[in-house]
């Protein structure tokens, strides 16, 4: 854990224009700053940055934040990724502190080996450009397959000398810890003797999304013989291979300009399209994608399209394990290349252009292409056909999503074209799956439902700072229906606008030994005027800051761990006024300032609270009078409603300014 001082020093630095800046070309536009937004494709600037506020919102897209979830959404760092990020921007050095001793073990472990991994990937990379053997052997042999210098320096690619220990040597030369070494899979140790892992052959560093060196991939130079054709890193502190794409680091940009990731087998074929100027690739690594890799793809796109080459096992490898990319919503697609070649060779052949365009041209429908090559292994077979529509309807069940539910209709349509079976069956076969699957989904929810009782956690959140999220009235979280007729309640405004004032003015005077915080926490918390959970959790976060003796403001949410809450600070922020200088003019030199309307504005929210409280009471009241009573118990009533009735329109007198909404 990153101490809570060092996300203060980090915070108190913090620039969101600079941030921003980093990522995005911004423009001066009065007091914000604008620029083309970069979560969504536009022609002319529609994403705003206020340095005052210290948010960003897109008015085009929606999408809003701060810097961190600047760099969450953008970079797709995790929330202590992103203080790690800004930390390093700002000098800032970071102190950890409260972990396990084994998790820091852990870490230690894990730093070490990436160090290692870094002085590793330059000795390799030296040998390979510097010495004779790297020279005479390996690069030859790279540019014979037609890689060049440029691609070999962006991907790090380096040389592994054929004498047994030299690099062991080096790395112990330079006090590098013999068990590490190990760890690393660079070294084995046998008798006591530390030997080189990868003699003799070319080395693919494989990077982590911020491009520090995980492990490798070393491949023998020329035709494979007795030894195995690439050696890996093994499984360590930092190397999961279940989690890694080779090439992502590469790609990222590409595939969030292309809204597109390619997939393909192999380390030489990513190296390759990048070299041909194809550069949204990432690599699998020969097996079939994991869901921690579907994941890792789903972060970027939804468009996921797989090269591989037509006739080999890697096909069926990676049909394996696409139903969950269905599941996730990723649509699908397979390109085949033919003759015996793969990416890499076949873009070689054909040339950058042509393999582009073919690409385009031949991309198929993963479901399609299933029940195709499904259905020719099958033949006439009428068991294995059954088996096969069976299979189809399942695949086709899992798109079960209601924005998928053309899609679905379309594939049912056009599979029971291609098996030539009734159009109307396998509709039906498909909701049983959907049926089967809903209730097993069931019965897990009742399973795991905890038996202490539900948290009272309130309507659950979408990630972090996403949702459609419109600039007068965002809806920040997916809703539950009930969350919706919440957020569409027009009351909804005012509770906001009561927020916004104590997040804005909370620490501004109000009267005699009173700040706007002590007033609207005195006629308002206690009182339960706040509907929305949301809201009435930030309130009782400031509250308790503020009764701690500290100073919040919005930015204490705007920073906060937990994102849910900052993404609701943020859209009930107002972005920083514009006014242009006419308006000054217009106002002969006595514009409103905020210190003239702030009182307004608490009381303005503060009133609008307490007369719908007293219209809600006055409603429950007149319920109660509807049931028979005895006389005096009506005269009570009747009193409680004529004494309700006043302090609405003594309210509503005594305050010009409110005006319902
Ligand atoms: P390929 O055999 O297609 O290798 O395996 P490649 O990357 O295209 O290499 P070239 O073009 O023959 O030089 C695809 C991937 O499978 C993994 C590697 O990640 C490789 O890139 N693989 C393959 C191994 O891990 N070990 C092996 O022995 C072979
Ligand atoms: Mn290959």
């Amino acid at each position: 854990m990153i101490s809570q001082q060092t996300i203060q020093q980090i915070l108190s630095r913090v620039d969101v224009v600079e941030v921003v800046g980093s990522f995005v070309k911004l423009k001066k536009r009065g007091v914000n700053y604008i620029g083309l937004c970069p979560f969504h494709n536009e022609k002319s600037p529609s994403f705003s940055v206020s340095p005052t506020k210290e948010i960003y919102k897109c008015f085009g897209c929606g999408k809003s934040g701060n810097s961190i979830s600047f760099l969450m959404e953008a970079e797709k760092y995790s929330y202590v990724e992103a203080l790690r990020w800004l930390a390093n921007k700002y000098n800032v050095e970071i102190e950890e502190t409260e972990i396990s001793p084994e998790l820091k073990a852990q870490y230690q472990v894990g730093d070490s080996l990436y160090i290692i991994n870094q002085f590793a990937q330059q000795y390799f990379s030296d040998q390979l450009f510097k010495s004779e053997e790297g020279d005479a052997i390996a690069m030859s042999y790279l540019q014979e397959r037609g890689f060049n210098e440029d691609i070999i320096r962006k991907f790090q690619i380096g040389y592994c000398l054929q004498d047994r220990d030299a690099f062991a040597k080096a790395a112990l030369a330079a006090q590098y810890n013999e068990e590490y070494l190990q760890k690393s899979g660079l070294v084995v140790v046998r008798d006591g003797r530390a030997y080189d892992n990868y003699r003799g052959r070319i080395i693919f560093p494989i990077h982590n999304q911020s491009g520090k060196v995980l492990g490798f991939g070393a491949r023998v130079i020329g035709k494979v013989e007795r030894a195995p054709k690439y050696i890996n890193t093994p499984e360590n502190e930092i190397y999961h291979k279940s989690k890694i794409l080779y090439g992502s680091y590469f790609a990222r940009q590409a595939i969030d300009k292309n809204d597109e990731c390619l997939l393909v087998e192999g380390y030489t074929d990513v190296v390759s399209l990048h070299q041909a100027g194809v550069e949204n690739v990432v690599a699998s690594g020969g097996t079939s994608l994991t869901p921690d890799q579907l994941r890792l793809v789903k972060k970027y796109t939804k468009n996921l399209t797989i090269i591989y080459d037509g006739d080999g096992a890697g096909v069926k490898a990676a049909l394996r394990g696409l139903d969950l990319a269905l599941e996730e919503g990723l649509n699908v697609k397979l390109v085949l290349i033919p003759d015996n070649e793969d990416p890499d060779s076949y873009v070689n052949k054909i040339g950058a252009e042509a393999f582009r365009d073919f690409v385009k041209a031949n991309k198929k429908d993963f479901i399609l292409f299933q029940v195709e090559i499904l259905s020719k292994d099958a033949g006439d077979d009428t068991n294995k056909k059954a088996a096969l529509v069976n299979q189809i309807a399942e695949t086709i069940a899992k798109l079960n999503k209601t924005e998928d539910f053309t899609k679905q209709q379309d594939y049912i349509r056009r599979c029971s074209d291609l098996l030539r079976i009734d159009e109307i069956g396998l509709n039906n076969l498909v909701n049983k799956f959907i049926r089967d699957k809903l209730m097993k989904q069931e019965l897990k929810d009742q399973k795991q439902q905890n038996p202490f009782g539900q948290s009272d956690g309130g309507p659950g959140f979408g990630p972090p700072m996403m949702g459609p999220d419109g600039f007068e009235e965002p809806p920040i979280f997916v809703p539950g229906e009930e969350d919706a007729v919440q957020l569409f309640n027009k009351d909804e405004a005012n509770e906001r606008a009561m927020i916004r004032c104590l997040l804005d003015y909370g620490l501004k005077p109000w009267d005699e030994g009173r700040r706007v915080a002590d007033y609207i926490f005195e006629e308002s918390v206690e009182q339960g005027m706040i509907d929305n959970k949301e809201l009435v959790r930030i309130m009782d976060y400031y509250k308790g800051w503020y009764d701690e003796g500290l100073e919040p403001t919005s930015k204490n949410f705007l920073y906060h761990e937990d994102q849910g809450l900052s993404a609701i600070v943020v859209s009930v922020m107002d972005f920083a006024y514009e006014l242009s200088a006419k308006w000054n003019q217009h106002f002969d030199g006595k514009m409103p300032t905020v210190e003239d309307i702030y009182r307004n504005d608490v009381r303005s929210a503060i009133n609008y609270l307490k007369i719908r409280k007293i219209r809600r009471l006055l409603d429950e009241n007149q319920r109660d009078m509807q049931k028979p009573h005895n006389s005096d118990e009506l005269m009570v009533l009747l009193q409680t409603h004529m004494a309700l009735k006043k302090m609405e329109q003594d309210m509503i007198k005594a305050n010009g300014t409110v005006i319902l909404k």
